[in-house]
């Protein structure tokens, strides 16, 4: 039995997509309420884009979440990259239409066609910089007879920029960019997720210097975020066990801050 203080903490931190954990940051929340409005609009293809861990997988499982209670939405969260396949998984997903052969994009379109939705299907695909530009073609193509509607996600490294991709750059576009947490919504990020979970006690442990070591350490990127909450919780649950008198429990410890940086890479000896 684990009775420790620190543990559950620790597996809150576990980098996990699930949006039942989502938490309210307001500049998310604003883009979401953007977003659930874009996804009604029709013709306008809507790209997520951002730098890897801003949060762009959980706002789109935020999104199939909260869509799927009203209407027809399919999530693509490993991406298909053959074409073939990839239209054959839509065309069984949507139109109920059970092939084992890979179909065509003319056979796709006459499916679509026979199908009568009020409101056209919402697909959304995650990490689309791994679709090719030829199937990011056929997509649009699909989205132009307004057969279905794309919310696509993007990692934009700082090496690559694949939104400069030309068909990333027609007007068809409606693109948001998630960004890293300033250092008050990491604050929010941490302590939300903290109390959804009860626990108050380790909450009020975090002081706004511990808030800014963190943010300068993470950078505000909630994935670092997360790997180091993990980590400092595994030690301050070792601790526990182990030195109980090493905890102060008013306020945590710049020094096992550190510590947890170091292990998940964040600092370097
Ligand atoms: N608004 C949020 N509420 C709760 N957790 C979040 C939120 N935004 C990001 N996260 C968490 O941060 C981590 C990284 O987010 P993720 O969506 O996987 O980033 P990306 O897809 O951009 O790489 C995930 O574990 C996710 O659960
Ligand atoms: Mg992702």
């Amino acid at each position: 039995m684990d009775h420790s203080l620190f543990s559950k903490p620790r597996d809150i931190f576990l980098d996990i997509v699930n949006p039942r954990d989502y938490v309210q940051i307001d500049s998310v929340s604003q883009m979401y309420q953007n977003l659930k409005t874009s996804v009604q609009k029709p013709l306008k293809m809507i790209l997520l884009y951002g730098k890897p861990g801003t949060g762009k997988s959980m706002l789109l499982h935020k999104l199939h979440h909260d869509l799927s209670k009203h209407q027809k939405v399919f999530m693509i969260d490993i991406p298909i990259i053959d074409e073939g396949d990839f239209l054959r998984v839509l065309a069984q997903k949507i139109y109920s239409y059970v092939n084992r052969e890979a179909i065509t994009l003319t056979n796709f379109l006459e499916l679509a066609s026979a199908v009568n939705f009020t409101q056209a299907p919402i697909v959304l695909l995650d990490e689309a910089q791994l679709y090719s530009t030829a199937l990011m073609e056929k997509i649009r193509l699909i989205s132009d007879a307004r057969a279905l509607k794309f919310v696509i996600t993007l990692h934009k490294t700082d090496d690559e920029d694949i939104i400069a991709k030309e068909h990333f750059q027609t007007r068809i576009w409606e693109s948001i960019e998630l960004k890293n947490a300033s250092a008050d919504e990491l604050k929010v990020y941490i302590q939300k997720k903290l109390l959804k979970a009860n626990c108050f006690d380790v909450a009020n442990m975090f002081n706004d210097k511990n808030i800014r070591l963190i943010s300068k350490l993470t950078k505000g990127n909630y994935r670092e975020a997360n790997k180091l909450m993990f980590s400092l919780f595994t030690l301050y649950t070792w601790y526990e066990e182990n030195h109980p008198s090493k905890i102060k429990y008013n306020a945590l410890n710049t020094k096992y801050i550190e510590m947890a940086a170091l292990h998940t890479g964040l600092l370097h000896a």
